[in-house]
């Protein structure tokens, strides 16, 4: 049976600060999201999260929606992200994984063989209906603001599959790319194709961008990145390129990868706290708007301090054609909500 494809819901938003910054234009106020904003510094994300399970969180829509309006209506923040996880599409399409509390994505039967590879599923759209139905139940939520979906990154992804779970030296990973790279790459061919097809079912249900997170890229080289990484993520990137919302690609300790994840095609490139926004912006040639890059460890530190990093960052982002205000990683659960807040009020107060 064919199936309809209902009409795109996306809103046109064109002038909102963060669709204007991504985009390159002037926008009416800087613009901040932070990554991990819905999630456990928020007391009212663990009491709708006590008695429901990460994942079961995940597949419920009207929690999906609750928890990721949960920091728009209490921070003001310019965007939304889609509240949700990396494995999800896996869990999805119906690979073992679980999400421990404290430790992270768990995965049942690592994959290391060729075996292992060819059982992996492929997702069908239908897979993560109650994603897009989330997404359904959102736009009619957020009025005015705009809503960013996700997906993890092919090797971000390969690394949860192959250790089996969170690594600090992700050998496993690192060894599997050298020693068997015929399976490497199928590897992260399949997942390249998961998250395409979990990112195009996100922007057609209708969210305003899209950010892939590589968060684990920053443990290898650049020789590496290019070699192992590089041709997967660019596939991933270069399939959004004409879903009509702005790419922002993202990850953690990623200083030297900064040229060669923004040639991966994106709009937007993230930046972790330790590099400059200026500096970044140079290593990419001025040519894509930055996001970032506040250390999440500094809204634990005194007012004054937290206003100086602000003001600094603000400063840095203008070498680049725009700045997204964001933290250079998560919130850390034991961040302080208020701080949160005046940081938006802050980066809203100053000159754009
Ligand atoms: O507000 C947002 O940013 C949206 C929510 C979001 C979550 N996971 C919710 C979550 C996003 C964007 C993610 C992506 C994600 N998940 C990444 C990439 C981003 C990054 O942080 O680098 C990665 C690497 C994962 C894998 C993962 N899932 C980890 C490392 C953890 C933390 C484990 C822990 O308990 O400390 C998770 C679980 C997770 N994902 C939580 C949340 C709110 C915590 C679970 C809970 O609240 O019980």
């Amino acid at each position: 049976m064919a199936t309809t494809v209902l009409p795109p819901t996306r809103r046109d938003l064109r002038d909102a600060p963060f669709l204007a910054a991504a985009a390159g234009r002037r926008p009416s106020r800087i613009p901040i999201w932070l990554m991990r904003q819905a999630g456990r510094s928020l007391p009212e994300y663990r009491a709708l999260r006590a008695d429901t399970g990460m994942l079961q969180a995940c597949v419920t829509p009207e929690l999906i929606c609750e928890i990721t309006m949960q920091p728009v209506r209490r921070h003001g923040v310019d965007a939304a992200i889609l509240f949700s996880d990396i494995v999800v599409p896996l869990h999805a399409a119906g690979v073992g994984v679980d999400i421990v509390a404290g430790t992270g994505p768990v995965v049942s039967r690592p994959v290391r063989s060729a075996e292992d590879v060819a059982r992996l599923p492929e997702l069908r759209v239908e897979q993560v209906a109650r994603v897009t139905d989330a997404i359904g139940l959102l736009l009619r939520e957020l009025g005015d603001t705009p809503l960013i979906g996700f997906a993890g990154a092919p090797f971000t992804l390969a690394s949860y599959l192959v250790e089996g779970g969170p690594s600090r030296n992700h050998e496993r990973t690192k060894a599997l790319m050298r020693t068997a790279p015929d399976v490497w790459h199928a590897l992260l061919d399949r997942l390249a194709g998961i998250t395409i097809t979990f990112l195009q079912a996100q922007v057609d249900a209708g969210v305003d961008a899209v950010q892939l997170f590589d968060s684990w890229a920053g443990a290898l080289s650049e020789r590496d990145y290019r070699r192992y990484v590089f041709p997967h993520s660019a596939r991933v990137l270069t399939a959004m390129a004409d879903a009509g919302v702005p790419r922002i690609h993202f990850g953690v300790g990623t200083g030297e990868l900064l040229g060669a994840m923004a040639e991966a095609g994106t709009d937007v490139i993230g930046v972790d706290w330790r590099v400059p926004l200026d500096e970044a912006a140079r290593r990419t040639g001025r040519r894509h708007p930055v996001q970032g890059n506040l250390d999440p460890a500094v809204l634990f530190a005194d007012v004054a301090s937290i206003e100086d990093e602000v003001c600094r960052i603000v400063a840095e982002g203008r070498a680049a054609p725009g700045h997204v205000f964001n933290l250079g990683h998560g919130v850390l659960p034991d961040t302080d909500p208020d701080v949160i807040t005046r940081v938006v009020e802050l980066v809203h107060s100053l000159e754009p």
